[in-house]
């Protein structure tokens, strides 16, 4: 099941706003169809958003008229910077984004360069797909048979190309014939724990079983959880992170009970232009998405504040699986080190 799909006149996404309910596949034509997908969290998860981005970039370009190759630059600046006011704190989508609009810098026609875009955001899933399966791979190496983990949001396969990030040790396990169960936090507001996690997992076979998010510390020590792992939608410098809102709280849990606390996520989250955590722009979203759920209000008309992310201080991250690897404290001075290969 793939998250986005191109077609050569228009994207697919797989509408994660029906799940799990209706598995509905949409159809994106036009740029502003691809903005309101990632605004309205059709499409959502870093990787997914980065790649559906650069579709619609690509997409987009195949229908500027001129010739000029100055001209196709300005119009590519102006529509990536429309996609990259989507949502801001999934450095993904900017990573993407970049990447495309590098991709053509060296272009000698118009025509070469819609061709170079189609092939760069393809180029990129396919990329994203191995990644995550050596991501999967590491973090599977933390774990034995019967082990119970809990995580919140979805970090998983359609999130991303394919096995996901924090959710590809359970894909690969059940390949191996490894057996791990996993704890879902059912992620409010937007519930992509139960929603999705729960979901994505139970079709691939993997154990799973769903909590509300306020029953996390309950489970650790009724459950005997014996990690925690979470995707990221940036990582600082320092190894700061942010991802879904409720894994700091999650993290505090994991060092009160002496349990592991891991990020899994590619080099594409990593974002060294950002020193430290407060440095990361906190999205909040619609106040309707606390005071409704499944379209019936539950709240009073008050006010309401909705972050829908939050940052885990480095030093409750006990390691960070990437697919180079995994790094355990002194982030600062590790995560450079990831990028030597890539840009020697
Ligand atoms: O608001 P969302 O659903 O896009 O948030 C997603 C997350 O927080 C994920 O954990 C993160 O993007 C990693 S997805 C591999």
């Amino acid at each position: 099941m793939k998250s986005v799909q191109w077609h050569d006149t228009h994207i697919t996404i797989l509408n994660q706003q029906a799940l799990p309910h209706k598995t509905e596949y949409l159809e994106l034509k036009r740029i502003e169809d691809v903005w309101d997908a990632i605004v309205t969290l059709k499409v959502r998860g870093a990787p997914a958003i980065g790649m559906t981005a650069a579709y619609g970039l690509a997409l987009a370009a195949q229908s500027y008229e001129t010739d000029d190759l100055a001209t196709f630059h300005t119009e590519l600046k102006r529509d990536r910077d429309y996609l990259a006011s989507s949502r801001p704190t999934a450095v993904n989508l900017f990573w993407a984004l970049d990447r495309l609009i590098k991709s053509v810098a060296n272009a000698t026609s118009v025509n070469e360069a819609k061709t170079t875009l189609i092939h760069e955001a393809i180029c990129m899933q396919i990329e994203d797909e191995d990644v995550c399966r050596r991501i999967g791979e590491h973090a599977l190496s933390l774990f034995q048979d019967g082990d119970r983990i809990m995580t919140i949001c979805n970090a998983g396969a359609i999130a991303t190309a394919r096995y996901g990030t924090a959710l590809a040790p359970f894909h690969l396990a059940k390949e191996k014939g490894m057996s791990l169960h996993a704890y879902a936090c059912e992620t409010r507001p937007v519930l992509q724990g139960a929603r999705l996690t729960a979901w994505e997992l139970s079709q691939a076979g993997v154990d799973v079983t769903l909590i509300t998010d306020n029953m996390a510390a309950q489970t650790m020590k009724a459950k005997h959880i014996s990690a925690v792992i979470v995707g990221a939608d940036r990582i600082a410098a320092n190894g700061d992170t942010a991802n879904k809102i409720g894994t700091f709280g999650l993290a505090i849990l994991a060092k009160a009970f002496n349990i592991p606390f891991y990020v899994a996520a590619p080099l594409s989250t990593i974002d060294l232009q950002t020193k430290t955590g407060d440095d990361i722009p906190i999205e909040e979203r619609a106040k309707e998405e606390v005071t409704h759920i499944g379209g019936v209000c539950i709240a009073p008309d008050v006010n309401v504040y909705n972050p829908a992310f939050d940052v885990t201080p480095h030093e409750l991250i006990t390691g960070i699986i990437t697919e180079k690897g995994i790094i355990f404290g002194d982030y600062e001075t590790k995560l450079p080190t990831l990028f030597e290969e890539v840009l020697a």
